[in-house]
């Protein structure tokens, strides 16, 4: 078995034994229904989201969480309508002006994964900036999926590979499971633990497909909004109660 079929336990974490998961990824969903049951707009629904956002950075690093991966944006999400695009645009250039003060202070590496230059320069200028002044942080990593796909991730993967091996730098024989992931944009990252999806949707929605293999799923009816600090610790409370096997028995 390779180690990218059987990741080792994290450190600190026992196979089997409850514990902080180091890396948690959320689907972010449900700011819509969240507004239209109140009769609010959808911007507002996801200015609210925006705020469920702070909450869940917060919590992931008063729990000791490594990596938190949030899905803001997918690569299905331009079919959206052209004035929500330029609301949800609008609300994260806001949310990181806001928020970077905060950010640095309580030392949170950004990082971002996905296609995020499609959103124009300014939006793009802005998180490149804050990803260098967030580098050296190492209390919480916050990685933010813009423009992403995951099907678009595992190709552009497997064209790499396909460039290497023409240019005689890889061997094909030899391409595994740790091939392909050392060329996600996740490679640098813990593997994932927990992957969450909010408002009641059973489906990963293009997210983390490679990475969320042994992952532990959680489905939860709370629509993202309403997704607070007591939210947070009892996923990870359900997280700590499943047995993790990796496969095995
Ligand atoms: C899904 O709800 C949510 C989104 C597509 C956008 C997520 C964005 C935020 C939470 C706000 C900004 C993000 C950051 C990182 C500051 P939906 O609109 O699909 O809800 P619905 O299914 O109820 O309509």
């Amino acid at each position: 078995m390779t180690a990218a079929q059987a990741p080792d336990p994290p450190i600190g974490q026992q196979r089997g034994q409850a514990s902080i998961p180091r890396h948690i990824a959320i689907i972010m969903d449900g700011n819509g229904r969240w507004a239209a049951k109140r009769g609010l707009s959808r911007v507002a629904g996801h200015r609210a989201g925006a705020e469920a956002v702070r909450t869940a950075l917060q919590s992931a690093a008063d729990h000791g969480v490594e990596v938190l991966t949030l899905y803001a944006f997918s690569s299905e999400n331009w079919r959206r309508s052209a004035e929500e695009i330029a609301d949800l645009t609008a609300l994260m250039r806001f949310y990181l002006e806001r928020e970077l003060k905060t950010i640095e202070k309580e030392g949170v590496r950004l990082r971002l994964i996905g296609d995020y230059a499609a959103f124009g320069p300014d939006l793009a200028g802005q998180l490149e900036r804050a990803v260098e002044r967030t580098k050296a942080n190492t209390r919480l990593t916050l990685v933010v999926a813009l423009n992403y796909g995951s099907q678009t991730e595992i190709a552009a993967a497997a064209r790499r590979l396909a460039t290497d091996a023409a240019a005689g730098t890889v061997d094909p024989a030899t391409i595994d499971e740790a091939a392909i992931g050392a060329r996600l944009e996740t490679a640098d990252l813990p593997p994932l633990d927990l992957l969450i999806r909010t408002s009641g949707e059973v489906r990963l929605s293009n997210f983390l497909l490679w990475q969320a293999a042994y992952s532990e799923l959680l489905f939860l009816d709370t629509l993202w909004p309403d997704f607070d600090d007591r939210a947070f610790a009892d996923a990870l409370e359900q997280y700590a109660s499943r047995q993790r096997r990796f496969g095995g028995r």
